[in-house]
């Protein structure tokens, strides 16, 4: 089976960081975003995949070759931002009659798939949430969903939709989203999925819903942290390091560099990267950065970037107080 992964997004919100990489390149529990995409859908059996891209398109390419070399991979740009239905439009040639699995790519999700992908109908991801505007919405009947609404301004349902959409005859889909574009039908401005899938619904298509728990935004930083603490308190994975005093959870590579450092809780620390002198918590250390004398908390330090801080001297006597800030 096929999956889309749609990453063309410029991920505004996680600048200065998406200066130099694209969103889904970002680091979170050991390894970007979409290595965490990929080894979940092949973990579920997809064998083939098409990435569409757009800002920064040779980087996830380079990436996807080098950490996934014996994964199919077709590439599609997405030159314009005209919405994710315009995204998964521009997958058409790459769309059989097979089912496919779109898994949206600034996300990582938590939940057990097979069901879902060994069933006969088309089903979509969903989640309560407590403002649905800002997501599409899914309403429900008697297990099936007969409408979807995207960031509706009045919901009248909290079920979102999280961005995993398994579709049986996605041949379907194909004619809804040309459709939407020959009409230019917009909402928001934007082509959207949500829209096409409606069309399918209209068609006669089934879709059921299903629940997703585990449903980690990657879109800002403080969600970058807060996914990097969850994804780390699943699966702690360190060994002991000389000099090194380890406050579990963590990831710290095998080929990152450590000496005289307290490291933890919530952090992980990319490979080759070297910290030394530095007590770091609830942050994340990218790929052959260079962190030195340093206190951290709630911190994202890019791929290859250097902190050096600086030890004080200070001869202070009884009965004061100072605060550095
Ligand atoms: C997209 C979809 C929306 C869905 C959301 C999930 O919106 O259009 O229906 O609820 O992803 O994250 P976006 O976040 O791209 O605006």
């Amino acid at each position: 089976m096929r999956a889309i992964i749609p990453v063309a997004g410029v991920g505004s919100r996680l600048r200065p960081h998406t200066y130099a990489l694209p969103k889904v390149l970002l680091n979170v529990a050991g390894k970007p975003i979409l290595g965490h995409i990929i080894d979940k859908v092949r973990g579920e059996g997809i064998t083939e995949a098409t990435i569409v891209v757009g800002n920064m398109g040779e980087k996830i390419r380079e990436y996807v070759s080098g950490a996934y070399p014996d994964f199919p991979v077709d590439y599609v740009e997405q030159e314009e931002r005209l919405g994710l239905g315009h995204a998964i439009h521009l997958s058409e040639k790459t769309i059989g009659a097979e089912p496919i699995l779109i898994i949206l790519g600034d996300t990582i999700f938590d939940v057990d798939l097979a069901p879902v992908l060994q069933g006969k109908v088309s089903a979509l991801g969903v989640k309560a949430v407590e403002d649905p505007r800002r997501f599409g919405v899914a309403e429900i009947q008697n297990g099936r969903i007969i409408r979807l609404v995207e960031k509706p301004e009045k919901p009248t349902t909290n079920l979102a939709i999280v961005g995993l959409y398994y579709i049986v005859h996605p041949r379907l889909l194909v004619e809804c989203l040309n459709d939407l574009v020959t009409r230019d039908a917009r909402t928001k401005g934007e082509y959207q999925l949500t829209d096409a899938l409606q069309g399918m619904i209209d068609r006669g298509e089934m879709i059921v819903p299903f629940k997703v728990e585990g449903w980690y935004d990657c879109g800002k930083p403080e969600t970058l942290l807060s996914t990097n603490r969850a994804l780390l308190q699943k699966r702690s994975t360190s060994n002991a390091i000389p000099g090194v005093v380890i406050n579990e959870p963590v990831y710290i590579a095998p080929s990152a560099n450590l000496s005289n450092c307290i490291v933890g809780p919530n952090t992980s620390v990319g490979n080759n990267a070297e910290v030394s002198g530095c007590v770091i918590r609830n942050s994340i250390i990218s790929e052959g950065a260079r962190v030195q004398g340093m206190l951290l908390d709630n911190s994202i330090i890019g791929n290859g970037s250097v902190l050096t801080g600086s030890f004080k001297r200070i001869n202070i006597g009884g009965e004061s107080e100072i605060e550095f800030f």
